[in-house]
């Protein structure tokens, strides 16, 4: 017998680090034991092996993950031994260099790719984006921080080739567990989340938030424009906007402590979880960015209150003195809310480029003032109903606000 090398892997041996040397040993003499399968000589097999394209597609966010990343891949390709598999790493510019040492590794070993992605940050979006780049039939997403058991990958394929549109990696079935991987005050918020998420969703399986899965990459295909890129829960989102009920199935496992690296979950993200909610509740016609909008508008009109409240108390303040400080505050508030959160994808950093936005959001509020008062003022003169006018200026108002903002305030150029 030959040896058993494949002609692409001598070539990429000859150039790859010690350790990648040897995967490359191993996938070599796998190369032999499938041709065997095959009844082809290996050069036979070779000769088709290079025509192979990868049946799935592991897609991998990555953000400040460079201590992970090797082990990951070594522990991947241990676990899926005579499959077809294919990884992309997106990694959104970490500082660490994670995305040059993906691109390191996949010079070494075809089977790895990375898109990095600059001036963007979202896990959604990034495997939204990776999703899109396979062309396999199946695909997977997966975290970098080895807290998801690749061990069942080969179990969770296997189910997709009977049949299931999509099966989740999941921590609430026989099986699975989330302890240890967790804190108890993030398990509860985890439980929480997966509740509400269940019932706005009306999913009935049992791990909505698992951020490890498998689908046909078809079903992705169909309705990513109807994905939200921002925040952590695209499961969720899929199960939502899928264009037909799914033949959903899954498999338990532990859910590991992170060793290397740092959780990116934070406030932010339970609030675009929050969003995207509320987005699929309406529909999906009310954008998140808007909801966010309003519901920091909401938060204007408590601190204005307050402000008044405050300006009142100091003696001599006349109330258009403490209403228009209050004014003053709440839209100052406002901005810089807006500009933490609803906008941080175009967020204003620097004194300059922020003292300009907020003056120019002076100047939006007080088009969507006027927009309030005309709309209401028109209403009022028709229906005569004190509170349907009021709210109708106020929707106009956060509408024209919202606009305005997005377009003059925080437009990306
Ligand atoms: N490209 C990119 N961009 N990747 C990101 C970003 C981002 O903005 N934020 C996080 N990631 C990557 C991380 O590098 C990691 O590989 C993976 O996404 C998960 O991020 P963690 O910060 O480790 O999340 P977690 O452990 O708190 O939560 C994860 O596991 C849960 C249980 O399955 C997530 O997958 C949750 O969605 C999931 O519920
Ligand atoms: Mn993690």
């Amino acid at each position: 017998m030959q040896a058993p090398v494949l002609r692409f892997s001598e070539f990429t041996r000859a150039r790859a680090p010690a350790d990648d040397r040897d995967r490359l040993l191993q996938a070599a003499k796998r190369l032999a034991v499938l041709a065997e399968a095959f009844q082809l000589t290996e050069k036979e097999f070779e000769k088709k092996a290079q025509h192979l394209a990868a049946e799935l597609t592991l897609v991998i966010p990555t953000f400040n993950e460079s201590a992970n990343l090797r082990e990951l891949i070594r522990r991947v390709d241990a676990a899926l031994a005579g499959v077809a598999w294919e990884m992309i790493v997106v990694d959104d510019n970490s500082p660490d260099g994670t995305s040059a040492l993906a691109k390191g590794i996949a010079q070494a070993d075809p089977r790895v790719r990375c898109l990095r992605r600059v001036n963007r940050r979202g896990l959604a979006g990034a495997c939204i984006e990776g999703m899109l780049a396979s062309s396999a039939p199946v695909v997977a997403v997966m975290d970098a921080d080895l807290q998801h058991d690749e061990r069942i990958l080969p179990q969770m394929l296997e189910k997709v080739r009977a049949g299931a549109d999509l099966v989740v990696g999941s921590r609430h079935v026989e099986g699975g567990s989330a302890e240890g991987g967790f804190s108890a005050r993030r398990a509860a918020i985890s439980d929480l989340a997966t509740r509400m998420a269940k019932k706005a969703l009306r999913a009935d399986f049992s791990d909505l938030m698992s951020g490890f899965f498998m689908l046909r990459r078809e079903i992705v295909e169909d309705c990513a424009p109807d994905l939200v890129p921002s925040g952590f829960k695209i499961l969720a989102d899929i199960v939502a906007s899928a264009k037909q009920p799914l033949k959903i199935k899954e498999v338990g496992y532990m859910f590991r402590e992170r060793i290397a690296g740092e959780s990116k979950f934070d406030i932010k993200v339970g609030l675009d979880f929050l969003g995207l909610l509320l987005n699929k509740v309406s529909g999906g016609r009310i954008p998140v960015r808007f909801i966010f909008f309003a519901l920091v508008g909401l938060s204007g009109v408590v601190i204005h209150l307050m402000t008044v409240n405050a300006a009142l108390a100091v003696p001599g303040v006349s109330f258009m003195l403490a209403q228009s400080i209050a004014v003053l505050v709440a839209m100052t508030t406002n901005f810089y809310i807006n500009n933490a959160i609803t906008y941080r994808d175009a967020k204003l950093k620097g004194f300059w480029p922020q003292l300009r936005g907020l003056l120019y959001f002076y100047v939006v509020c007080g088009f969507g003032a006027v927009a309030n008062v005309g709309v209401a003022a028109w209403l009022y003169n028709i229906d005569h109903v004190v509170w349907i006018s009021a709210l109708a200026g106020v929707v106009m108002g956060s509408v024209w606000n919202f606009t305005l903002s997005s377009l003059f305030v925080w437009r990306k150029d």
